[in-house]
Formats: C-alpha cells, sequence, structure tokens
C-alpha cells in the first residue's frame, strides 16, 4: 500500500523516500526531555540520537509524509508507535496556547492494514491517531484496506476460521482497489 503511495507521488513529479521501520535500530521516547529544555541544542527536536533520527528530520523537512502501519491489537505496531512518540512529543510544549513547537503543518498520510475486514472497525485508533497528528503535524487523510491476505497457504496455519474463498475474494478484488486508492492518496499528497 505504502509503495502504490509513493509510486503515485513519483507520478505527479514529487521525490520520495521509503523508510522500513523494521530495519531501523531506536526505541520510543525515554523521557529525557531534551525536546522540551529551554535554551538546550535539541529544543524542539528529539534529542535521541539513533536510527530514527535520520526520519524524524526527515518527516519534519518533507513536503508530505505517507505513513504506513498493519493494526496489532487495535494500534499501530510498535515500532510506529515509538516513532509517533518521538515526533509528536518533540513537537509539543506544555503551554496553555501555542503549545505547538512545529513551525510548519505538514500533510500527512495515513495507512492501516486491518485482518478484519471492515473499515474503521477500530474507530478509537483512527480517530486518535487521526487527532493527534492533526494538532500536531498536519491536515491528515486516512485510508485503510481490509481483510488482508494474511498467509500464502492457509492450510498450513493454525487458523481455521477464515473463509479462505472469500479471503481471496477481498484479495483478488477489494485490494486492488485498495492499491489504487492508496495510488491516487499518493498523487494528490502535496496539496
Ligand atoms: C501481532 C498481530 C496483531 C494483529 N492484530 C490485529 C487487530 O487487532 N485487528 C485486525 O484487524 N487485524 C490484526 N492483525 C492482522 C493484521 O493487521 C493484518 O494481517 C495486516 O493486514 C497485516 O499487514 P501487512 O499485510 O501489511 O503485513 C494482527 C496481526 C498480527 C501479526
Amino acid at each position: 500500500m505504502v509503495e502504490s503511495a509513493l509510486r503515485g507521488a513519483g507520478d505527479a513529479g514529487f521525490e520520495t523516500k521509503l523508510y522500513n521501520l523494521y530495519e531501523l535500530d531506536y526505541k520510543g521516547c525515554s523521557s529525557c526531555f531534551g525536546c522540551l529544555l529551554l535554551g538546550g541544542p535539541s529544543h524542539g527536536r528529539c534529542a535521541m540520537r539513533d536510527d530514527l533520527t535520520a526520519v524524524l528530520d526527515d518527516i519534519l523537512a518533507a513536503d508530505a509524509v505517507i505513513f504506513g502501519s498493519p493494526v496489532y491489537f487495535g494500534g499501530v505496531t510498535a515500532s510506529m508507535r515509538a516513532l509517533c512518540e518521538r515526533l509528536w512529543y518533540a513537537g509539543l510544549a506544555y503551554r496553555e496556547t501555542d503549545k505547538v513547537l512545529y513551525s510548519r503543518r505538514i500533510p500527512v498520510k495515513i495507512i492501516l492494514t486491518t485482518g478484519i475486514p471492515r473499515e474503521n472497525f477500530h474507530t478509537a485508533l483512527n480517530q486518535s491517531i487521526t487527532d493527534t497528528m492533526n494538532m500536531i503535524i498536519g491536515p491528515v487523510e486516512l485510508i485503510e484496506a481490509n481483510g488482508t491476505w494474511q498467509f500464502d497457504d492457509y492450510s498450513k496455519y493454525d487458523a481455521p476460521m477464515f473463509n479462505v474463498e472469500e479471503r481471496m475474494k477481498l484479495r483478488d478484488e477489494l485490494f486492488p482497489k485498495d492499491l489504487q486508492r492508496a495510488y491516487e492518496m499518493g498523487r494528490s499528497a502535496v496539496m
């Protein structure tokens, strides 16, 4: 889905960069408060230094950002969550007004994939990630691919509850439409 969105952005003339978070070594926010330290070298930026540093720098320099994650137990993956903690916390100050430290709003596109074949089933997740991204980073568009094809061969796995015929239908008929939606979202990412 993310690759499809990036193809769309590329076809619209934008330079794109893809990070696979599972290839990177980093942790979530450690409450070091370096990002809040007045006059400090990292005020308004995550002070932790690891593989995520370049990703956060690229996000904050980008014209638009596309985030993709499968839904794991009603949330995003642990690595996406860790990224969000560090991206979000560094952009916020404990103030009554003007609490967002980032000087620019960046369009945010979010792609979620779910095993459950229903759109917006994880309502609380969709709402909270949209609200927080919108408050701290920029205007959000979220799409989902639901009822995704999980196993190469369903007969090999302990997963008898699935109707494989129905799943196959979703894979062959619905998923190509989801890929197209991701492509279109990428094409219009910077607007
Ligand atoms: C650890 C784990 C937890 C999952 N939890 C959920 C869940 O809460 N809701 C859901 O709809 N699907 C859940 N799934 C299914 C995945 O979201 C689904 O297979 C997704 O499409 C995987 O993304 P991918 O195909 O991009 O790898 C879970 C899968 C795994 C491996």
